[in-house]
């Protein structure tokens, strides 16, 4: 059996639009595919870790700190899809790659965050695809594929249907360079994945069709990148 991470942004978790709904039906969904690949899924910490982060950054934390709050929050937005899941999933989300992989032995859904201060979960679910083979990689987020620009900014960005690792890599540095946090994919885990050679599935996470698609590895809405 196939075994795919999913990296789910805390913006799709979370946005404070209907997220119990949302999280019903995505787990429905999840606990149907989990009887044909293993899921491994890796959620974010979306407006509540950027709260926390942004009102610790006004009291003086460190940055160190700040990740750590932000790691917390990934974490308790694990154990909401974790309650979603029920019994097909670990309750207490895995607090490293090692766990996770552990905890794939003996559940056919294996959820986490974050693990330590200085990446973001896009990173994680690199290196725990690495770590496990993953078929592929779906990266969840608040867009529907990868593009030329922000297209939140410019109405003009134009979307690819298909980008190579080397091209994901050059266009995640170059906005990485700009600053701001609205990058496709964190610049550490696109490196992850050009070098472990794994295909990268890019969906909206509000869009379960393409969801779904992406997970089977079937004709998507998105982008791929390999
Ligand atoms: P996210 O993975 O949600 O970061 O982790 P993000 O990409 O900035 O957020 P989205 O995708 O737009 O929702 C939230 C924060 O938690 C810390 C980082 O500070 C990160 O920005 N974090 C997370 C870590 O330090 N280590 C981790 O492993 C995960």
């Amino acid at each position: 059996m196939d075994s795919v991470v999913i990296s789910i942004g805390g913006s799709v978790l979370v946005p404070n639009e209907n997220d119990a709904d949302y999280l019903k039906t995505l787990a429905g969904l999840l606990s149907r595919i989990s009887s044909i690949h293993k899921l491994y899924i890796v959620t974010g910490g979306g407006r509540i870790a950027r709260y926390y982060i942004t009102s610790g950054r006004v009291l003086g934390a460190s940055e160190k700190n700040l990740d750590e709050f932000g790691i917390e929050v990934t974490r308790l937005n694990a154990r909401l899809l974790s309650t979603a899941l029920g019994d097909l999933a670990n309750p207490k989300p895995a607090l490293n790659i090692d766990e996770a992989t552990e905890l794939g032995k003996n559940h056919q859904i294996v959820v986490m965050g974050g693990t330590e201060p200085g990446h973001t979960t896009d990173a994680v679910s690199a290196m725990l695809a690495d770590k496990i083979g993953a078929a592929r990689l779906v990266n969840a987020t608040s867009v529907d594929g990868v593009y030329d620009s922000d297209p939140k900014k410019n109405k003009d960005a134009k979307r690819f249907k298909r980008v190579s690792h080397e091209e994901l890599v050059a266009l995640t540095s170059e906005i990485k360079g700009m600053a701001g946090p609205t990058v496709i994919f964190d610049p550490k885990g696109s490196e992850i994945i050009k070098n472990a050679k794994i295909p990268l599935y890019v969906c909206h996470g509000r869009d379960l069709g393409a969801l779904e698609n992406a997970v089977l590895g079937k004709d998507f809405d998105g982008t791929i990148v390999d």
